[in-house]
């Protein structure tokens, strides 16, 4: 199995979980904050268009570790496109780019 295909299976399986335990009537998980929510989007966001070259934590593999201080250096990234990473300018909304900062900023502090 593919990771694409794994990611799919386990965000499937979440939302199969948290709407089986809604519809049992009682939100046993609480709603998630807006810092998770980002945090797993941003999974899901880098592991489909990042971690092929960056790793699942950019760690570094085919591209480097990941070392950023800030969002508007994730943004300048994106849009510079360092062959041969992809030019990402305009791939992502702001959202998704505050997404992917969450996930990069979690990782970060590990
Ligand atoms: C095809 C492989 C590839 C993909 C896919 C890719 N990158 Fe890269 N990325 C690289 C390489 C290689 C470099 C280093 C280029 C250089 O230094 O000349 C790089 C550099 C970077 C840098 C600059 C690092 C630094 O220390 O200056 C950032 C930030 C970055 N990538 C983020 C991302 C993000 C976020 C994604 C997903 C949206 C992504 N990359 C997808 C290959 C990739």
């Amino acid at each position: 199995m593919t990771r694409a295909t794994l990611t799919v299976l386990a965000v499937a399986f979440v939302a199969l979980l948290y709407l089986g335990i809604k519809w049992w009537g009682g939100p046993i998980i609480p709603e998630p904050d807006e810092a998770t929510r980002q945090y797993a989007q941003g999974f899901a966001l880098f592991s489909q268009n990042c971690a092929e070259c960056h790793g699942t934590k950019a760690e570094g593999a085919l591209g480097p570790a990941l070392h950023l201080a800030n969002e508007d250096q994730l943004r300048t990234a994106l849009m510079v496109g360092f062959y041969p990473m992809p030019d990402f300018s305009g791939a992502f909304s702001d959202e998704e780019i505050t997404a992917l900062w969450a996930y990069i900023n979690a990782l970060r502090e590990d």
